[in-house]
Order: C-alpha cells, then structure tokens, then sequence
C-alpha cells in the first residue's frame, strides 16, 4: 500500500526533530532515507508507527489516516516496524518470538524460515543466545508475521560483520520484490544502495529529494535496480 507523508512535524518535549516531511513510497516500491547521527531517522518511522506522536501534518498507508492512531491501531493497519538495535527478548528461544508475532496471512513460519533458514536452525535458542546478525534476522520474521503492508527498517545492517550485513541487505531486497512497501532507513550509503535505488536524504529533520541511483547500484542486484527504474 502507498504510504503517503505530508507535512509532518514531530519530536519530544519542547523540542522539534521533523520540520515537515512530505514523502511518499508507492505501493510495492521500496525507499531508503539517509541521514547521519541524529538525523531524525529513529524519529521518523517511530513517528510513522506511532510511536512518536505527530504534532502536524498526514500520515497515509493507502486512503487510511495514521497520524493520532495509538501504536497499537498502526500495527492492525498494517505497518510493522524492525527498530534498531533489534530489540528481541533475551530470554525467549525464537520459536517462542514466533509464535507470540504470529498472525493469520500468507506470511506462514515455514515460509519465514525458507526466507531466513538460519532461524530454523535456532529455533530453541534464545534471544541472548543469538548472534547480531541472526537477532536481526528474528527482528525482521518477527514483524513479517504480523503480516504488514509496511515495513519500516530501522538501520538492520547497524554493528553486523560484513558478510552478516550482505546476508541481510539481501534479505531484505528479497523483500521488495515480494510487492511489500519498504521504508528503509541508513546511514551508510551502500546498505541503502543493495536494497534499494531510490534513495532520500534526512539532514536535521528535513529530507531532500528523492534520486535514483540506478547505475551506481553494484552489489550484483541488477534485477532490483532495472525492477524499480
Ligand atoms: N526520546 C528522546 N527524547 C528526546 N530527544 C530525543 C529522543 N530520541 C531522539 N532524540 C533527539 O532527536 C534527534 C533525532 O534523533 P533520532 O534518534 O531520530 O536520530 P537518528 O537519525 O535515528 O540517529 P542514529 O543514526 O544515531 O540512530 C536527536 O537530536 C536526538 O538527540
Ligand atoms: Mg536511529
């Protein structure tokens, strides 16, 4: 579904981190916002997922109106948010984050873990247990179980090796081929890129425009740039 911002103002207490985004990310088409430390970029799809309280402006998963829906109506509505820093439960295995994200829809666990095989393999381990890149891994098939019609990434690749990080771009321009609408955010430029050739800059809560970076796409993902020329 098109996610539709405009105008929106957001941020905590007296002070303002977002100074009017206009954005949109078509149905089925995958966005990536850069910006640097403090950017605003947490605050962003925290705003989207209602998280943070838009203090203006629209926020619109297709002709649906998000901004002052509570957290929780959001998620019914179909966006689901992978935060930075993972954030799974130390003490639970995977099989049991699973089963408490679970809802009805095409997104079935065996699907999940034909997606993320290394997930199958720790089914019983728990959430301390898991290394950076398989807790990421739980973070995504956690908020593709709850069936989304967005997804919002925050920083996935953030502390991973490079190989673990490679694995999980891939994973997630896997994901946009699968006609979900993807709002990616980075700082670094060549995570966004993998995933991604539309791509937005997040300067001190203002966002520039969007660009297609098309050619300059090289990590052997051919078929995602010319997909979304
Ligand atoms: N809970 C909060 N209370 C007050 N200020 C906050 C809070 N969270 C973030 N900020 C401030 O809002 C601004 C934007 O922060 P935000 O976390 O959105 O940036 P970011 O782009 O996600 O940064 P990073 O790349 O470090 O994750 C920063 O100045 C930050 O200090
Ligand atoms: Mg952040």
């Amino acid at each position: 579904m098109t996610l539709t911002i405009e105008g929106v103002h957001a941020g905590y207490g007296g002070g303002t981190v977002l100074h009017g985004v206009d954005l949109v990310v078509p149905e089925g088409g995958a966005l990536a916002v850069l910006g640097m430390n403090g950017a605003g970029k947490t605050t962003l799809v925290h705003t989207i997922a209602g998280l943070v309280k838009a203090r203006s402006g629209s926020i619109r998963l297709g002709d649906v109106e998000l901004a002052g829906r509570p957290a929780h109506r959001i998620a019914r509505a179909g966006v689901a948010l992978v935060p930075q820093g993972r954030r799974v439960f130390a003490s639970l295995t995977v099989a049991e984050h699973l089963a408490l994200s679970r809802r009805k829809g095409d997104w079935t666990v065996p699907r999940i873990l034909e997606l993320l095989p290394r997930l199958g393999e720790r089914l019983t381990h728990k959430g301390n247990q898991l290394s950076g890149g398989e807790a990421q891994m739980l973070a995504i098939a956690r908020a593709l179980l709850t069936q989304p019609r967005l997804l919002l990434l925050d920083e996935p690749c953030e502390g991973l090796a490079v190989d673990l990080a490679a694995r999980v771009r891939a994973v997630v321009a896997e994901l946009t081929r699968t006609g979900l609408t993807v709002l990616l955010v980075e700082q670094q430029p060549e995570h966004a890129r993998a995933v991604t050739d539309r791509l937005v800059d997040l300067a001190n809560g203002v966002l520039g425009t969007v660009t297609e970076h098309g050619d300059e796409n090289t990590e052997g993902a051919a078929g995602i740039s010319s997909s979304r020329a």
